[in-house]
C-alpha cells in the first residue's frame, strides 16, 4: 500500500492554527470582565445603638467591580434597617441589598446623692431629689416623669410606699427606661426620724411658735405650707431701713423677701441637685423651715460672702437693729444658728429686740433660748 505522505506545509499550517485558537482563548479569558459582585464578611451585621461613624465599607469582605457606592448606616434607628450598595463598572451597574440591625443593649444609669436621706417625721420629701443622675450612654439624661404609663419609654421615676407622717426606714425605688425601652433600677433609703433624733436638717414640729412674741423659724422650729405670707410690717420697717441706707450715700436693694412654701420646695430641690443634701443644708431652708415664708425677712444688697466687708454691707451690720432688724445669721455661729454666715439676710423682729441681739452680739436662738 503507498503510504500518503502528509506535506510539512500543512503540519505548520495546523500548528498556526491551533496557536491561533489558544492566544484567541487567553485574549478572551484575560479580557473578560467579571460579574459584578459583592462579599460581606456576615450574612447579617449587628450594629449597638448610636455608634458613632459605622461605615459600611467596614462590613465588605471583597467585590469585583470598577466602583461601589456605599450607602449611609443610621445607628439611632432600632431594628433591621436594609442598606443598598450600588456596583458599578463601565458599562454595567447592580444594586446589592443588605441588612443591618440597630440593637440598644445598653440599660441606662442612675446615680444617687446620697445612699440613705434622712427627713423628719411630718416634713414633704421629693423622692426624686436624692437622684443625682439618670441617663442613657447615648440619649443622655433621662427626663422626670411623676406617673408613667406602661408602655412609656424615656423617663426616669422615684417612687415609695413611705409614710412621711410616720417614723421609719423606707425604700425609695429609682426606675430608668431608655428610648428603646431598656430598664434599669436603683433604690436608697429614707429615714424618717423624730424632730430631736436629726442628725442634719429640719424637724417636724410645725406649729408656728412664738416666745415673747417673736416668731422663731429655724431647723427645729417649722411652720405649715399655708402659713405666712407677705408682711406689712416688716415690709415698711424694710423701705425706711432703705431710706436710712439712702441718706447715709448707700443702696441696698431688696434681692428676695417673701418666699411661698412651693417656691423654697423647687429652690431647695435646685440646691440640692447643684450642691448635694448636706451642702444646701447649710446654706438653704428646707420647705416649711425658711424664714422667708413668713414675709418677715429679706435678702437685701447682694448675696454675697463677702457683703459683709464693703460699705453698704457695713452700714447694714451696723444700723439694722435701729429699724427692727438682725443680721439672722452671723458670722462664726453656724452652731447655733444652722446656717452658715448670711451677711444679706436680715430679720425683722422689732427695734426693741432687735437692738438688745445687736448689743450683745448674740443670735436670735440665744436671745429667745432655743436650739437651732
Ligand atoms: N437661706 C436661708 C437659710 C433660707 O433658705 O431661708
Ligand atoms: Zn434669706
Amino acid at each position: 500500500m503507498k503510504k500518503r505522505k502528509v506535506r510539512p506545509q500543512a503540519w505548520i499550517a495546523l500548528i498556526v492554527v491551533i496557536l491561533l485558537f489558544i492566544a484567541a482563548a487567553f485574549f478572551i479569558i484575560l479580557n473578560k470582565k467579571p460579574a459584578l459582585s459583592i462579599e460581606f464578611k456576615e450574612n447579617k451585621t449587628t450594629i449597638e445603638y448610636g455608634t458613632a461613624d459605622v461605615k459600611a465599607e467596614s462590613l465588605v469582605a471583597s467585590f469585583n467591580a470598577d466602583e461601589v457606592i456605599y450607602p449611609e448606616i443610621d445607628t439611632l434607628k432600632v431594628g433591621p434597617q436594609k442598606i443598598e450598595f450600588v456596583l458599578k463598572s463601565k458599562d454595567k451597574e447592580k444594586k446589592v441589598e443588605y441588612t443591618v440591625e440597630i440593637k440598644d443593649t445598653q440599660n441606662p444609669q442612675i446615680t444617687m446623692r446620697q445612699e440613705t436621706v434622712e427627713i423628719s417625721v411630718g416634713q414633704s420629701y421629693d423622692f426624686a431629689a436624692n437622684v443625682e443622675s439618670a441617663s442613657d450612654a447615648v440619649d443622655g439624661a433621662l427626663p422626670f416623669k411623676a406617673d408613667p404609663s406602661k408602655d412609656e419609654v424615656n423617663y426616669y421615676t422615684a417612687s415609695s410606699n413611705a409614710d412621711l407622717t410616720k417614723v421609719g426606714e423606707y425604700t425609695v425605688n429609682v426606675e430608668a427606661v431608655d428610648q428603646n425601652g431598656n430598664h434599669a433600677t436603683a433604690s436608697y433609703t429614707l429615714k424618717v426620724v423624730e424632730s430631736d433624733q436629726m442628725t442634719n436638717g429640719s424637724n417636724g414640729n410645725i406649729e408656728p411658735t412664738y416666745i415673747n412674741g417673736i416668731l422663731i423659724v429655724n431647723k427645729k422650729y417649722g411652720i405649715p405650707a399655708d402659713f405666712g405670707g407677705y408682711n406689712e410690717e416688716a415690709s415698711t420697717a424694710l423701705e425706711t431701713l432703705q431710706a436710712g441706707a439712702n441718706a447715709a450715700g448707700y443702696d441696698i436693694p431688696l434681692i428676695s423677701g417673701w418666699r411661698s412654701y412651693d417656691y423654697q420646695v423647687g429652690l431647695y430641690n435646685a440646691y440640692v441637685e447643684t450642691d448635694g443634701q448636706e451642702a444646701a443644708d447649710r446654706y438653704s431652708a428646707r420647705p416649711g423651715f425658711s424664714e422667708h415664708q413668713t414675709g418677715l425677712c429679706f435678702d437685701i444688697g447682694a448675696v454675697d460672702d463677702n457683703y459683709g466687708t464693703t460699705p453698704e454691707g457695713k452700714w447694714l451690720a451696723a444700723h439694722a437693729h435701729e429699724y427692727g432688724f438682725i443680721i439672722r445669721y452671723p458670722e462664726g455661729k453656724e452652731a447655733i444658728t444652722g446656717y452658715m454666715y448670711e451677711p444679706w439676710h436680715v430679720r425683722y423682729v422689732g427695734i426693741d429686740a432687735a437692738t438688745e441681739i445687736y448689743n450683745s452680739q448674740t443670735t436670735l436662738e440665744e436671745y429667745l433660748g432655743v436650739s437651732g
